[in-house]
């Protein structure tokens, strides 16, 4: 069979991440990039050897050679993209977030299913293998009912700057920037239960510090202290409809002593952290036990997890098949993230 032609829409920082691993599979071709700067487009195209370079989605998406796209540009545009992309009958990689919102969450959702073709969201930590590990033992039922999460990503410095920091075309800062891997990944793990409540907090104290010297960051492709829109901490408590509970903290910057993430989860008869390192609690004759499964990473690995999420898609176009993150996931995503954006503008619990 011949390889799935893909498009590569946005060729800034994360695109290195999809090109490397569509260059990496046999059943891809990388075959036209795109991107509003048309010199980024055109090193893109030269270094991954693809044959066309577009300024203008739209005409990217005109080509008929083109099967797939990924498209890995700023959160105002995922939503117009990709329903472009669907209507013009290509299978749709998106990065995450899905969106800005939950009403073009839902319009995305809409053109999934008027075209039937398909939309795989980015959310790369459940292609983690140790993350796979962990939900194959959940769903097996080995924790048990997992009723409570708890999960944290601190960067004491890490606005990445232009878009990133400009709530119009980013839509917010660290809880819809990393805040929604954490978030994901632990409603992932917890079986997908129904959102019902939040109640949240967002701070904007400490600005974007890029007055600190010496040491480096995350930092968007077309990096711009100038303007600094977005909250620099958030928190939330997000209650489900089985009664299960989830805790979350994100920074861009905040006076911590490092960075740090932590994800964990409690269940009915063991507990998980799949970060700092993946682990098991559980109990065995009457003793407490913690169980470090040997694999390959102690905790999540960006390449090989980025490659599996590529290669998922590729499988997915060729088989027709559901990806691992529907659509669907990102539509309830995007009611958690926006629903602490509003308890937080509200000042008080917010029903879903
Ligand atoms: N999965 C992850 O871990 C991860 C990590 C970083 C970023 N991301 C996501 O990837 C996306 C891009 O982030 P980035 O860090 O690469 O940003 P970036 O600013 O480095 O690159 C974005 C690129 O998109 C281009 N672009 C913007 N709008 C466009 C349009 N309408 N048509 C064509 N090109 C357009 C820009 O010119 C830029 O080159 C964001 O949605 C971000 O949330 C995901």
């Amino acid at each position: 069979m011949k390889p799935v032609q893909i498009g590569v829409i946005g060729t800034g920082s994360i695109s290195a991440m999809h090109l490397n691993s569509y260059e990496k599979n046999e059943e891809a071709t990388i075959y036209a990039v795109c991107d509003l700067n048309e010199e980024r487009a055109r090193k893109t195209a030269e270094k991954y050897g693809a044959e066309k370079v577009y300024t203008d989605y739209r005409e990217l998406l005109a080509d008929p050679n083109i099967e797939a796209v990924s498209i890995c540009t700023w959160n105002n545009s995922h939503a117009e993209i990709s329903i472009a992309a669907l209507e013009a009958g290509k299978h749709v990689l998106v990065e995450k977030p899905l969106c800005r919102t939950v009403e073009e969450a839902l319009k995305v959702q809409e053109a999934v299913e008027k075209s039937g073709k398909i939309l795989q969201v980015g959310f790369v930590r459940r292609y983690d293998t140790n993350a796979q590990l962990l939900k194959g033992l959940a769903d097996k039922g080995e924790f048990g009912e997992i009723y409570y999460a708890k999960a944290q990503t601190f960067r004491r410095l890490g606005n990445p700057g232009g878009w990133f920091s400009d709530i119009k075309r980013s839509g917010g800062g660290p809880l819809i920037d990393i805040g929604v891997h954490v978030i994901d990944l632990c409603w992932y793990l917890m079986g997908r239960p129904k959102p019902v409540s939040i109640s949240a907090n967002t701070y904007r104290k400490l600005g974007n510090r890029s007055n600190i010297k010496d040491l480096s960051f995350y930092k968007a492709a077309d990096y711009d202290a100038e303007r600094n829109t977005v909250e620099d901490l958030a928190n939330a408590i997000i209650r489900f409809e089985n009664g299960a509970s989830l805790m979350v903290d994100v920074s861009f910057t905040l006076h911590a002593k490092k960075d740090e993430t932590t994800v964990r989860l409690f269940g009915e008869k063991g507990g998980i952290e799949v970060e700092p390192e993946t682990l098991i609690v559980s109990e065995m004759n009457d003793r407490i036990v913690n169980i470090y499964p040997q694999t390959d990473h102690k905790s999540f690995e960006f390449n090989s997890a980025f490659q599996n999420e590529i290669n998922h898609f590729v499988d997915n176009v060729k088989n027709g098949t559901e990806p691992i993150s529907p659509v669907q996931d990102g539509v309830e995503i995007m009611k958690i993230l926006c629903g602490i954006y509003e308890s937080a503008a509200k000042g008080e619990e917010v029903k879903l």
